[in-house]
């Protein structure tokens, strides 16, 4: 690749949940060498911080104070992104579909989502390439990302692959319980007002309905590499 040494190529993916975003941008960060970054993971580690301190995650105030307080890390394992707050392992207890419930809440709120941005660019700013997915990271984040791109498809085929990856993690939920879940989330993401799912204009739209994780991925790393050369 053809990079500035002092620049980060950026490369964002955003969709809607169960697309596939968190296995093809991690997949497509392993084939250039690139760090991979979960921003769905800190808006539910916040969450999750909130949630155990007994704070209301819709009281933004008492969250963005306990931001300042409480120690939050992420490193990309194999398959998952691990989360650690104040030094305990929260990987799992992040993925609750009680605690996912929550999410929106801080998902919303302005300010909250401001000091995640900053984050986020911290992270790509020591990266010399990174993989950033969310859902806001095209449109709002990384505005002059190198390579943008938009995941869909089909509602139900989302409900079937997120159901499956719960069944498999021993998780009781009907595929009725996650389509109406996926549809709320669906409703917010797209409505707020800050950062809301939405492509960005000069995404590549990937429709990833009938592809595995293999295809997507091949198909995003041709696309990355036929704009990004060297
Ligand atoms: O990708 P995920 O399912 O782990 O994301 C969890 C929630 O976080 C999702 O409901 C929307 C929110 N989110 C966001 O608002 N902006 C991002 N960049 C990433 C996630």
């Amino acid at each position: 690749m053809t990079e500035k040494s002092t620049q980060s190529v950026v490369i964002t993916i955003d969709g809607p949940a169960g697309v596939g975003k968190s296995t093809a941008a991690r997949g497509l960060a392993r084939r250039l060498g690139a760090a991979f970054l979960d921003t769905g993971a800190m808006y539910r580690a916040v969450t999750l911080a909130a949630v155990e301190r007994g704070i209301d995650p819709s009281d933004t105030a008492a969250v963005e104070s306990l931001m300042e307080t409480r120690r939050f890390e992420f490193c990309p394992q194999g398959d998952l992104t691990r989360v650690w707050i104040d030094g305990a392992d929260k990987t799992a207890a992040i993925r609750e579909p009680h605690l996912t419930e929550q999410v929106r809440h801080i998902a919303a709120a302005a300010p909250l989502r401001a000091r995640l941005v900053q984050m986020q660019r911290a992270f790509a700013a020591d990266a010399r390439r990174v993989v950033t997915e969310g859902r806001d990271q095209g449109t709002v984040v990384f505005p002059d990302a190198a390579v943008k791109i938009f995941l869909t498809a089909d509602p139900t085929e989302r409900a079937r692959r997120r159901h499956s990856e719960l069944r498999a993690a021993g998780k009781d939920v009907s595929l009725d319980a996650v389509l109406t879940g996926q549809q709320q989330r669906d409703a917010a993401d797209e409505s707020r007002t800050v950062g809301p799912l939405k492509p960005a204009q000069d995404a590549a739209i990937v429709d990833t309905t009938h592809l595995t994780a293999e295809q997507v991925i091949d198909q995003l790393e041709s696309l990355v590499r036929g704009r990004i050369h060297g």
